[in-house]
């Protein structure tokens, strides 16, 4: 069974080719759980395969907190996907400890690089360089997905000390002085259409008087300000006049 959480669809894109050469139904959305909230309970005779972003080397904590309360019955066998932009540091301690606490068996963490997302911190790269990282991604899931058909484990990546700091206290500093709301703005293009309320995983975006107002639980995702039709939103400076990223407008194939 294929889960995903994504922000700006790069997730997403690797969760649908990975269920559909796995033959699943369907991968199932962990945004939209998120954004119903209450009780979710699965039951899988395959793998789980967890599809997700990197954020601050490590899995979103949305995420390990959304699995650690979820019910998986069935097979105990956990695999981990990482989209990243670069690195995904020391990310598979954490989600093997994650395991170890939800009762899944760990199978490995897998980064694939795709493009950067994070308008807020930096430039998400232009197109050609993103249709060329989207085409390598495609390959290195194939990859993946035959592992996961042979239920062998993911193998494992080298750890160097940079990346168990910037896992570590630099992951745990990011959210604590970085992943803030604060800074979103909407400016006048807004066209009052609601697509970012209805886009945030954690309902996060208010409609007032024909404007979003964010309420401060943010996870720094990035669908509101990367997926505004009018450019609207923007992340104190340090947005203005970068290239929005947003697969759906790279490719179709999603
Ligand atoms: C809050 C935040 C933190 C990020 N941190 C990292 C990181 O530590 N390492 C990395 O390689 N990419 C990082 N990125 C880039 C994303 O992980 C990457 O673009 C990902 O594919 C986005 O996936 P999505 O479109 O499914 O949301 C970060 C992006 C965001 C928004
Ligand atoms: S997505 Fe953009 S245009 Fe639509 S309501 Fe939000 S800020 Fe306004
Ligand atoms: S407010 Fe925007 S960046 Fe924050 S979680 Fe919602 S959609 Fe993501």
């Amino acid at each position: 069974m294929v889960f995903y959480f994504s922000g700006t669809g790069n997730s997403q894109f690797v969760a649908f080719r990975l269920a559909e050469l796995l033959a699943e139904e369907e991968a199932v959305s962990i945004n939209q759980y998120l954004k119903a909230g209450g009780p979710a309970a699965f039951h899988s005779e395959r793998p789980l395969v967890f599809v997700a972003p990197t954020y601050a080397w490590r899995m979103p904590k949305v995420v390990s907190e959304w699995i650690a309360s979820a019910q998986f019955d069935g097979s105990r066998s956990a695999y981990f996907i990482l989209t990243c932009g670069g690195s995904v540091g020391n990310a598979a301690a954490y989600a093997k400890a994650l395991c170890e606490k939800a009762n899944l068996h760990f199978r490995g963490l897998a980064p694939v690089a795709m493009p950067n997302n994070y308008v807020a911190l930096s430039n998400p790269p232009g197109e050609a360089a993103c249709r060329e990282l989207l085409d390598s991604a495609r390959t290195r899931t194939a990859a993946l997905a035959s592992l996961i058909q042979r239920e062998e484990p993911f193998p494992e990546s080298p750890v160097s000390l940079q990346d168990r700091i910037s896992s570590g206290p630099v992951c745990g500093l990011f959210y604590a002085l970085f992943v803030r709301d604060r800074g979103f703005t909407a400016s006048d293009a807004c066209i009052s259409c609601g697509k970012c309320a209805r886009r945030c995983p954690l309902n996060n975006i208010e409609m007032a008087g024909g404007k979003p107002v964010w309420k401060g639980h943010c996870t720094h995702c990035m669908a509101c300000i990367c997926g505004c039709p009018a450019e609207a939103i923007e992340y104190k400076s340090i947005s203005k006049g970068k290239r929005r990223y947003d697969i759906y407008e790279i490719t179709e194939d999603t």
